[in-house]
């Protein structure tokens, strides 16, 4: 590669061979001097956009590269790199037809040499962070490690997906989420029933939190998102029913477009105290339920907010759980 005359050729021509460089023939090339570096940021900061994915999910850490969302293949062409303590998993591998490249190098601190050649490739490639999955577990000496470095790079980020099974780390996600300003979609799986347990959420569109107990009602009514998910929660059917009255008042959840919430009753009465509202058989609304929640029912309930919009809503049975699913139009 180094022979090979790139700077000879016309600069529109360079940007053709560029062009078509995978991230990790940009990055070798980058590596071979400050010429060849310079060059790759310029083509990377003008041509073409880069996003990354950080997968800590498991103890040997990964970093996936990708053109972009617009890309125009069907399946998006990713290039990653793993960092492992376990000798026999180093290699080169292609997988999924070609479309999934991953180098896996061995590593004593797969974190710290994560972090270092991330720095890099976020100054050569310019690449932020899409999305992060991230399981508290697996490294729980390093979150805050982490979590600072991340927020050092960006406090924004489009797919968040954190896992925390381990009531200790409650911690570590007050901390990371007092210090993220948006999360497009944030997902939060695993337990932190703690008694005590309360955090502010970051700012986004989609919510899902498998164990919503600590949102109160009050921390309910400050939610902005537009879908909101929750699969256990401690809300009461009074609050449920305020809830309700809130948004027909359009004073809060202005832009929601669907929630489901866990209910202690099953009927959806408890939920329509002082509400008018019809039923609807509307099989385009019936539908809609079906799509979005995966659910077939016969009739839905629709009540009406102050400004003219519609919201319908149905319950939902998962085994022993009841929930109310709404769906605004
Ligand atoms: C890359 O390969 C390693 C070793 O097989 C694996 O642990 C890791 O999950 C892979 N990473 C990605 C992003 O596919
Ligand atoms: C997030 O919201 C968008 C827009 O409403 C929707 O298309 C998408 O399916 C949602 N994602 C999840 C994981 O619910
Ligand atoms: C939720 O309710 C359960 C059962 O009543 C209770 O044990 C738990 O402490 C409550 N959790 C919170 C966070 O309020």
């Amino acid at each position: 590669m180094t022979t090979f005359p790139l700077f000879h050729l016309p600069l529109v021509a360079i940007d053709h061979v560029l062009c078509m460089m995978s991230p990790f023939d940009l990055l070798d090339l980058s590596l071979t001097s400050t010429k060849t570096k310079k060059a790759v940021k310029d083509f990377a900061k003008l041509k073409t956009k880069f996003l990354a994915t950080l997968f800590a999910s498991s103890d040997s850490p990964s970093i996936s590269i990708s053109r972009g969302l617009n890309q125009r293949l069907p399946v998006l062409e990713t290039w990653s790199f793993t960092w492992t303590t376990d000798e026999t998993k180093i290699g080169h591998k292609t997988e999924d037809f070609g479309v999934s490249h991953n180098v896996t190098k061995y590593s004593e601190n797969p974190i710290g040499d994560l972090m270092k050649w991330y720095d890099y490739i976020k100054e050569v490639l310019g690449c932020p962070f899409r999305s992060i999955y991230f399981n508290l577990e697996t490294f729980p000496n390093q979150n805050r490690l982490i979590f600072d470095w991340l927020c050092s790079h960006q406090n924004s980020f489009g797919y968040m997906r954190i896992y925390s099974k381990d009531k200790q780390q409650s911690e570590d996600i007050k901390y990371l989420f007092n210090n993220i300003r948006r999360a497009e979609e944030l997902s939060l799986t695993g337990d932190l029933n703690e008694d005590d347990f309360h955090v502010e959420i970051p700012e986004g569109r989609n919510l899902s939190i498998q164990n919503a107990r600590f949102i109160n009602y009050e921390q309910l009514l400050r939610l902005k998102h537009q879908d909101i998910f929750f699969q256990y929660s401690n809300l009461t059917n009074q609050e449920i029913n305020q809830f309700l009255k809130s948004w027909i008042a359009c004073e809060s959840h202005l832009d929601l477009k669907t929630i489901e919430i866990p209910t202690q009753s099953r009927n959806i009465m408890d939920f329509l105290i002082d509400i008018p509202n019809e039923v609807t058989t509307d099989p385009a609304t019936l539908l809609k339920f079906y799509h979005r929640f995966f659910f077939t029912v016969h009739q839905a309930h629709s009540i009406h907010r102050s400004d003219g919009k519609m919201g319908s809503m149905i319950m939902t049975r998962v085994k022993d759980t009841f929930s109310l699913c709404l769906l605004v139009d």
